[in-house]
């Protein structure tokens, strides 16, 4: 069903770690869609090896980074220019660790040093990625940076941990980067808030299987997938959708506007 709606546009996908990743159905669709990009992924992802699968599908190059590291986010920008031959038009910031949320730490006994590295990784990261690119003018105007989100930035999911505050920070910096790089470049930022998708890091939540099943009877759509996901970032990347910016969007099968189901409120019958 492809449309080439992103017939001569070049990018950045960050995060497809194997065949589950958001990132992963994102870059599929991507190029099925015309776009040309480069993968990137943490060092220590690619040793798994999976994403050379993905690179080669996709006719697309690697370059490692740690999304941390603005020497290794300098370089991909710039390397990313050189190979793909001029200006990006698009990014995907598909990244999230907590290390309290690995190690089980409870909320109110965080280990603070954990914590930094959650916001940094899932977070401070998307701010590097943006101020990298403005310095570089990496991207082209209209250009549109998309970074993956969740509901508890709004509401609390208690076994999400300091996830939470990461993605409340990271949807902030999408709306105060939006203003001043759509101001300058008419470059557009959004984030996408996507219900609970089966994938490594989904898993990695405690109670996850359970809460995949709430989730898909609280929303009168079902759950959306990862497929679905990825045609929703395709069609933020397209001139399709030009002034949306510093926005959050849902897409969750309307999970975030529901207060209760038929479904859910029958299980508390007598
Ligand atoms: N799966 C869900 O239920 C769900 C729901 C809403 C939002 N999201 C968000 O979607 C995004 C993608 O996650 P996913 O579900 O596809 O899982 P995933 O585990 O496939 O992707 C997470 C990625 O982050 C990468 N990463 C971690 N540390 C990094 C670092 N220092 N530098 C660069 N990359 C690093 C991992 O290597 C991995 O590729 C995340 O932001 C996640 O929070 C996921």
């Amino acid at each position: 069903m492809a449309n080439n709606i992103l017939k001569g546009k070049k990018g950045i996908i960050f995060g497809a770690l194997n065949s589950q990743s958001i990132a992963w159905k994102v870059a599929e669709l991507a190029h099925a869609e015309g776009a040309e990009f480069v993968l990137t992924n943490a060092p220590i992802a690619m040793r798994m090896g999976e994403i050379n699968e993905l690179a080669e599908k996709t006719n697309s190059q690697i370059i490692p980074a740690d999304a941390t590291s603005n020497e290794d986010l300098e370089n991909l920008i710039t390397k990313s220019q050189e190979i793909l031959g001029g200006k990006l038009d698009f990014v995907l910031h598909s990244i999230g660790m907590s290390p309290n949320v690995r190690k089980g730490k409870h909320y109110t006994d965080l280990n603070h040093d954990w914590y930094n590295k959650t916001l940094d990784v899932s977070a401070i990261s998307f701010h590097k990625t943006l101020q990298l690119c403005k310095k570089h003018d990496a991207l082209n105007d209209w250009g549109s940076v998309l970074a993956l989100t969740y509901i508890a930035a709004q509401r609390i999911f208690p076994d999400y941990g300091d996830m939470a505050d990461a993605k409340s920070l990271l949807e902030s910096i999408a709306r105060s980067f939006g203003y001043h790089y759509g101001v300058a470049k008419k470059v557009r930022i959004n984030t996408i808030s996507q219900s609970p998708t089966v994938t490594t890091a989904g898993s990695g939540v405690k109670g996850f299987d359970e809460f995949i099943n709430y989730s898909e009877q609280m929303s009168p759509l079902g759950n959306a997938t990862a497929e679905a996901c990825a045609e929703y970032c395709v069609a933020m990347f397209s001139d399709y959708t030009r002034y949306v910016t510093m926005q959050n969007l849902f897409h969750d099968g309307g999970f975030s506007a529901t207060g209760v189901t038929q479904q859910v409120i029958e299980k508390f019958g007598n």
